[in-house]
């Protein structure tokens, strides 16, 4: 048996990618190893949306050791995309780079490997990946899972790689995504989260032959009696329509949590990030997704230090979380990526004053989810028993805000993939704790 050792950075398509390619691999006999030592194969699933990212690769490479002159190395992902054949200079123990569309030839291509001849796999290819791979086949049983319906970004924000790596927008058809979401459930998935860079754009084929959208694909997917939940990530403002947020209301299935990135809360910023949406739209939909679902967790993404943003512009941003007062949100400094837009503006954002708005901005973010989980204290939640717990006799889940949960199952009767009701007695910014409350 060949071993692979697989690291995956960044966003959740890149692990749902991984899980893929290593269905793939296994079909060729090679199993998962997590020491990359051991391995025949090492694979970066790599990164480019922050500088950081990328550069963790490189020190990650340089890091291990090519003890002999078997082990062989792919670089995959994004950072593969972007940076292509300029790996290898850098990096002459790489053996192959290949992109996020073309992944699929991985296992095919990893046995031509003994020859000294490198590979390289960048082109966007014009046949379909999804297509091409083979069924699922789970290695790791969990009863949850990612199911990518959407792919790449037309939209070009002037801060992101994303259309350049994952290239066009591009969506699977609803009849090949109930296919795999059913296969999915008959190896014990209960929650589906569908995945897109832009996944709110998703406009693939319809049962009928016409054209469809999320909400309805939503509505397809939730038919499948063995799916309890269904959620969703990562959305774009601008394709949000009223047919979501109705799914919200009307779709139980659908659970009470939107993740919309707004960036910031200046217009003059959103406008030079080329977002194509105001802060008075953005704050439109959050009241029609309030009213149609009472409570349902709202969470962002927001960029600080966007080049030209002003002490002014920032203090907008703090208002509008403010106003909004977020489940949870993720935020970051700003990072020129090169060959995007942004990096080349000219009143570039100091770093000290990038990080010195970050950690006001999380200090506020942190304040509100806890004020998110304190209203829980006292009540009691459904959540879906996703692993065990450090301690004793601890399980961990998910409520349906997507709050990590811990309690107790003295009795020891519960099983991951199982729901339980849980009564909240404490809570913290990150997570829940509370007892079971035993129905039978
Ligand atoms: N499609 C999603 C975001 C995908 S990238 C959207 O439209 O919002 C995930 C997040 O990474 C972004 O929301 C943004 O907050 C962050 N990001 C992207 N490029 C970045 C950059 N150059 N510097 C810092 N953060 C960035
Ligand atoms: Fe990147 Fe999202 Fe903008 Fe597309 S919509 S360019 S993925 S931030
Ligand atoms: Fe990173 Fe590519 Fe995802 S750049 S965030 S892995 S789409």
């Amino acid at each position: 048996m060949k071993k692979v050792y697989i690291k995956t950075y960044g966003c959740q398509m890149n692990v749902y990618d991984s899980e893929r390619i290593l269905e793939a691999l296994d079909k060729e006999g090679f199993t998962e190893t997590k020491d990359s030592d051991e391995s025949d194969l090492v694979i970066f699933n790599t990164c480019h949306i922050r500088e950081k990212a990328a550069e963790k690769l490189y020190s990650d490479i340089g890091r291990l050791k090519k003890q002999n002159n078997t082990k062989k190395i792919v670089v995959a992902g994004c950072v593969a995309q972007a940076e292509d054949s300029e790996i290898i200079r850098r990096m002459p123990d790489v053996d192959m780079v290949i992109g996020p569309q073309t992944y699929h030839k991985l296992p095919g291509l990893v046995s031509k490997l003994d020859k000294k001849k490198k590979i390289i796999e960048t082109d966007f290819p014009i046949e379909n990946k999804f297509n091409l791979l083979a069924r699922r086949k789970r290695l790791e049983k969990k009863p949850t899972a990612f199911l990518t319906i959407q792919e790449g970004c037309d939209k070009f924000c002037t801060f992101c790689v994303v259309p350049y790596t994952r290239g066009a927008e591009y969506s699977r058809t609803t009849a090949e995504l109930i296919e795999e979401a059913k296969s999915l459930v008959d190896q014990g998935v209960v929650e589906l989260t569908l995945l897109g860079q832009n996944v709110n754009a998703y406009h693939g084929e319809s049962l009928t032959n016409s054209t469809s959208n999320l909400a309805r694909l939503i509505y397809e997917l939730s038919k499948i009696s063995g799916i309890k939940r269904l959620r969703y990530t990562t959305n774009h403002p601008n394709d949000v329509n009223d047919e979501l947020i109705c799914a919200h209301r009307d779709i139980e299935k659908l659970m009470p949590y939107m993740h919309l990135p707004i960036q910031s809360g200046s217009n003059k910023i959103l406008k030079s990030m080329n977002r194509k949406h105001n802060v008075e739209k953005y704050i439109d939909i959050i009241d029609k997704i309030r009213s149609a679902k009472k409570g349902i967790a709202i969470s962002s993404d927001f960029i600080v230090g966007f080049p030209g943003e002003s002490d002014k512009d920032f203090e907008d941003t703090l208002d509008l979380v403010k106003k909004i007062k977020f489940a949870q949100a993720f935020s970051f400094n700003y990072s020129p990526r090169p060959g995007t837009p942004s990096a080349d503006y000219e009143v570039q954002i100091p770093q000290a004053t990038k990080s010195e708005r970050l950690n006001q901005l999380q200090g506020l973010l942190k304040e509100q989810q806890f004020q998110f989980n304190n209203q829980f204290i006292g009540k009691t939640v459904k959540i879906l028993i996703e692993k065990v717990g450090k301690e004793g006799c601890q399980l961990v889940g998910r409520t349906p805000h997507l709050q990590s949960v811990f309690f107790e199952d003295i009795r020891k009767v519960y099983k991951i993939g199982e729901f339980a009701d849980i009564k909240i007695n404490s809570v913290k910014v990150n997570n829940l704790s509370g007892e079971l409350i035993e129905n039978s």
